[in-house]
């Protein structure tokens, strides 16, 4: 994996993105107990960092969704993994690493509605709308990024580059 020389996004602009978006969140849900779901497994970085700085109540649960891609026109997105407990009548926010052809957030998105929560809204740290294929909007988004692959804080390729605190593109050279 070749990685471009220079971060695109830094830890520390992560971190500062983060905690606004905290207390966004926290202002918008303030007296209210919040149900985060994460989806697996990009988003547990972000998913950590972020509930640290929340100020509202929470628990935690993750979803799994596995997309199978032939083509970009007939992908489909299904759950392979559900949140333990139920999410009726509950406010639930999905965290989600990236948004890029909306898909995967849109089979979940679909997936946690059918257990009636009483709010559902989606949290997206990366966001790339130049790549929709289904009509998706994040309620909140951490940052917005032009078509280019990234790995780093929690996203990978082909499962490596989780680990590294910076955001990097993949250099495909
Ligand atoms: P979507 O269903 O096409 O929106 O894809 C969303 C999922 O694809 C994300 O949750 C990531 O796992 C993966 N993904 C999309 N773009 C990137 C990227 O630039 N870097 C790493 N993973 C990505
Ligand atoms: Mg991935």
């Amino acid at each position: 994996m070749r990685l471009g020389k220079t971060p695109i996004i830094t830890a520390m602009q992560i971190e500062r993105r983060v905690a606004e978006l905290a207390g966004q969140i926290s202002r918008d849900y303030a007296g209210r107990e919040l149900l985060l779901i994460a989806v697996l497994k990009g988003s547990v970085i972000f998913a950590s960092d972020l509930m640290r700085r929340l100020t509202v109540p929470v628990t935690l649960d993750f979803v799994r969704a596995r997309s199978y891609r032939n083509t970009e026109s007939t992908g489909s997105v299904e759950c392979t993994f559900h949140p333990e407990q139920s999410v009726a009548r509950k406010h639930v926010l999905i965290l989600e690493d990236i948004l890029d052809t909306g898909r995967t957030a849109s089979a979940i998105v679909e997936h946690i509605r059918e257990g009636r929560p009483d709010s559902l809204a989606l949290c997206a740290l990366f966001d790339k709308p130049s790549r929709r294929v289904v009509p998706m909007t994040a309620d909140y988004v951490g940052f917005t990024l032009d078509d280019r692959f990234v790995v780093g804080y929690g996203l990978d390729y082909n499962e490596c580059g989780r680990e590294l605190p910076d955001l990097y593109v993949l250099d495909e050279e």
